[in-house]
């Protein structure tokens, strides 16, 4: 086995859209091409359809497939591909963004005819942040949808990306001929009856040769200009660009057609990072340091309320991961081996026994860690960028039976382990109040309490604008505030001081006040 050969062939990445944009189709065709899979409609749709906003038995239903399609690793071209599923539903963006922690380059989806959406242009902002670097698929050629030239002026202008695109599609919707590959200088021909498995692929060098017209008729001198005027405007396209998040290069194609995928994935192989250095608060980790390091960046119960324990997701940074060895759980200070850490490919689980950098590991978990907790050998560390945000909706949690405290406050943790929601503690008066994301977690959090541990919550409305973590140089000043405005003050699940904004107004007004207080809508596990 050799190590830096197994690094070098691992690539990990997320695929980011907004619902509806095509990642699960775009994901199964993926699979099917690496092997993984058989048939089209093997991976479930894991999202949180639409309809499902109060139909808890869906949701249960739906996060059971999320757990099967959280990591979906196959071999292409002898490489080892790790996906990681990341959630399109808004309500769930928290989740999102930690899994983008654990991966090292993305695959943007736009559907051509909605263009840039909402959910989309969050995600690669935090994507952005991390300067991870983004291929973008445009999907859905065989659809009607925006001008190719205008859509990418609009992928730079809310996305800010500077885009290449590396294939140029030959119209679009009923009389949609295919792309131009110009990463290969091939013509791929679309063919419009029916789904096909692979496309014809023509090797095409010369677009002023007259076989063009043979092959795409009156769109031949279309294609011509474009491309011509393509290569004059946009820059050349280089690797290093890519990988400092300088670039991103533009594919165009049909997810459900089975059109322009192989492009993105032949593509993505050549170009696509192995296994990066991760930051800690300590040193940046290099993954082709000998000892074994990770972090733990997504928690998932077991749908089956019989058995309590749950998959914690490691991503492996450092170092060889092995079974039944003895690691260091570092916030615990406390010593961990596993004996049945899990692979992931598509829908099978294995035990495993080594994993390298960049492979995501399953650990059984009966409640030791939660999100952001680190292994390692013995070094302290640290990681950084796993980011928890201020939430959006508040409200009161109430435990209804005095009798079922314990199972109350038990669940309440491990839900706040899991990152479900957030938790503050008020100061004045111990009352707890969950901060989510979304309206659906209030509701996720009240069916999973009762079904997987016995306790009814209520919830009374609380009027916020935003939770804020604050910190100062100044511990005086710092406890000068908590004391004069007490009544807004809470503590977070992990102890940290966090004031409590009503609105706007109030918090541009504290801080004004307090000029030696920072106010943080993010914090950091
Ligand atoms: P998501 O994971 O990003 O939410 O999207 P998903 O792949 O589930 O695709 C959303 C819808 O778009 C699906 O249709 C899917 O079939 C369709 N779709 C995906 N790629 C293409 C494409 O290249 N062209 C066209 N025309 N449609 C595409 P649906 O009707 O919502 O679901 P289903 O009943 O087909 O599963």
């Amino acid at each position: 086995m050799d190590f830096n050969k197994e690094l070098e062939r691992r690539k990990t990445f997320g695929i980011v859209s907004h619902p509806d944009a095509g990642k699960t189709t775009l994901t199964e065709k993926l699979l099917l091409f690496g092997g993984a899979i058989q048939t089209a409609g093997a991976v479930k749709s894991n999202k949180i359809k639409k309809t499902a906003t109060s139909d808890f038995m869906e949701i249960e239903k739906q996060r059971g497939i999320s757990v099967a399609t959280s990591v979906m690793a196959f071999e292409y071209r002898d490489l080892k591909i790790n996906i990681l599923d990341t959630p399109g539903h808004q309500d769930f963006a928290e989740d999102t963004y930690r899994t983008l922690t654990a991966v090292d380059s993305v695959i943007v989806v736009i559907d051509v005819a909605k263009g840039v959406e909402k959910q989309t242009e969050k995600l690669v902002k935090v994507c952005r942040m991390r300067d991870t670097p983004i291929i973008v698929f445009i999907n859905k050629m065989d659809r009607s949808g925006k001008d190719a030239v205008d859509l990418l002026d609009e992928v730079e202008e809310k996305l800010g990306l500077n885009v290449r695109p590396l294939s140029w599609p030959i119209s679009m919707g009923p009389t949609f001929k295919g792309v131009y590959n110009m990463y290969e200088k091939k013509l791929n021909l679309f063919n419009a009856h029916g789904k096909q498995e692979e496309e014809e692929t023509i090797v095409f060098e010369d677009l002023d040769h007259p076989d063009l017209e043979k092959y795409i008729g009156d769109f031949a001198d279309e294609l011509r200009e474009e491309v011509e005027m393509i290569e004059g405007v946009y820059p050349e396209f280089s690797r290093q660009d890519y990988l400092d998040s300088k670039i991103s290069p533009v594919f165009f194609g049909s997810a459900i057609n089975n059109f322009g995928v192989k492009e993105l994935l032949d593509c993505f192989v050549e170009i696509a990072p192995s296994p990066l250095p991760r930051e800690t608060d300590q040193r940046i980790i290099d993954p082709t340091e000998s000892k074994f390091s990770g972090f733990i960046f997504k928690i998932h119960a077991n749908i089956d309320p019989r058995h309590r324990d749950r998959i914690a997701f490691l991503r492996v940074c450092s170092g060889l991961f092995e079974r039944n060895t003895n690691y260091w759980h570092i916030r615990q200070n406390k010593k961990m081996k596993f004996s049945n850490p899990t692979s992931f490919m598509a829908e099978k689980k294995s035990i495993l026994d080594y994993a390298f950098p960049g492979d995501i590991v399953g650990l059984y978990d009966s409640g030791n860690f939660v999100i952001g907790d680190a292994l390692s050998e013995g070094e302290k560390l640290h990681f950084k960028g796993i980011p928890s945000f201020s939430p959006e909706q508040f409200r009161f949690v109430n435990n209804k039976n005095p009798m079922k405290a314990k199972q109350f406050n038990k669940g309440l943790q491990q839900l706040m382990d899991e990152g479900v929601a957030q938790l503050f503690i008020k100061d004045l008066n111990n009352r707890r109040i969950i901060g989510t994301v979304g309206a659906l977690q209030f509701e996720v959090i009240q069916y999973r309490l009762e079904h997987e541990y016995g306790a009814i919550c209520t919830y009374e409305p609380v009027s916020l604008f935003k939770a804020c973590w604050v910190t100062s140089e100044d511990q005086v000043a710092l406890q000068e505030f908590r004391k004069k405005r007490q009544p807004d003050m809470a503590v977070d699940s992990r102890g940290k001081l966090v004031f409590l904004a009503s609105s706007q107004y109030i918090l541009d007004m504290v801080q004004e006040q307090y000029p030696k207080v920072q106010f943080h809508t993010k914090s950091e596990y």
